[in-house]
């Protein structure tokens, strides 16, 4: 009973109607085994967008499994070249992402920080992006970042929140991602760090934050799931 009331009156406190996007971003994480027991679990149909970024290592085995299934999940890599094709050892480009994923993510501050990503090259990144006509999920860690043009979600994600068991403030969180779409054409806002089932509802409800980027918690299927089922109700 006290949960129904608390459940009607977020929905009261959404301005207005959104279709909420999860994504998942499973960082350097999961062997083959421990991947296929997640998507094992994962038995879901969201009334959300999820977009689900594991390693490189695992595209190809959630690629099957959600055409298999067809499961209304959409697919993201963690990064991208930012070169083209040809003599680039260990890379891979979005050329050879296209028919794999729907999206890629880019500039995420694990990648600025210790892979040195400057400005100048996730522009580059997002430019290769989008001449193989993929989507772009660019992070930012401020209203203050730049952010190169075309890119379709981007989500703020405080460097100090991220995997530390401390979220932004749900009204704070709502004032960047304000800010962030005046600056921008990218249509959708996510807000992440620590986002987790107990306090993702905090943030879908406001009218700013189109969804979430949710690290740590996507991990574990039953976590994730929870979280999923927390958005699905109110949106
Ligand atoms: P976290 O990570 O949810 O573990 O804080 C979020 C992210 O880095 O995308």
């Amino acid at each position: 009973m006290v949960y129904n009331n608390r459940i009607s009156k977020l929905k009261t406190q959404m301005s207005n109607m959104k279709k909420l996007v999860i994504a998942g971003n499973w960082k350097s994480n999961k062997t083959i085994d421990e991947a296929q027991n997640w998507l094992r679990q994962f038995n879901l149909q969201p009334n959300t967008k999820i977009i689900l970024c594991p390693a490189f290592i695992h595209l190809q085995l959630f690629r099957w499994f959600i055409d298999t299934n067809k499961c209304p999940f959409e697919l993201g890599a963690q990064d991208v070249s930012r070169f083209p094709s040809g003599a680039y050892t260990g890379e891979v480009n979005a050329h050879m992402l296209k028919g794999l994923v729907e999206w890629v993510m880019v500039g995420h501050s694990e990648r600025r920080a210790h892979l040195q990503e400057t400005d100048a090259i996730l522009a580059q990144k997002v430019a290769r992006v989008k001449e193989a006509g993929l989507k772009v999920l660019f992070c930012v860690e401020d209203e203050k970042s730049v952010i190169p043009s075309g890119v379709e979600i981007v989500a703020y994600e405080p460097v100090w929140a991220i995997g530390t068991g401390k979220s932004d403030t749900p009204e704070n969180a709502n004032m960047v991602t304000s800010a962030i779409k005046a600056k921008t054409q990218a249509s959708l806002v996510l807000y992440g760090g620590s986002v987790k089932p107990e306090n993702v509802a905090s943030f879908v409800t406001q009218p700013a934050i189109d969804g979430v980027l949710v690290g740590g918690a996507s991990l574990d299927p039953e976590q994730f799931k929870e979280l999923i089922s927390s958005c699905s109700q109110i949106s």
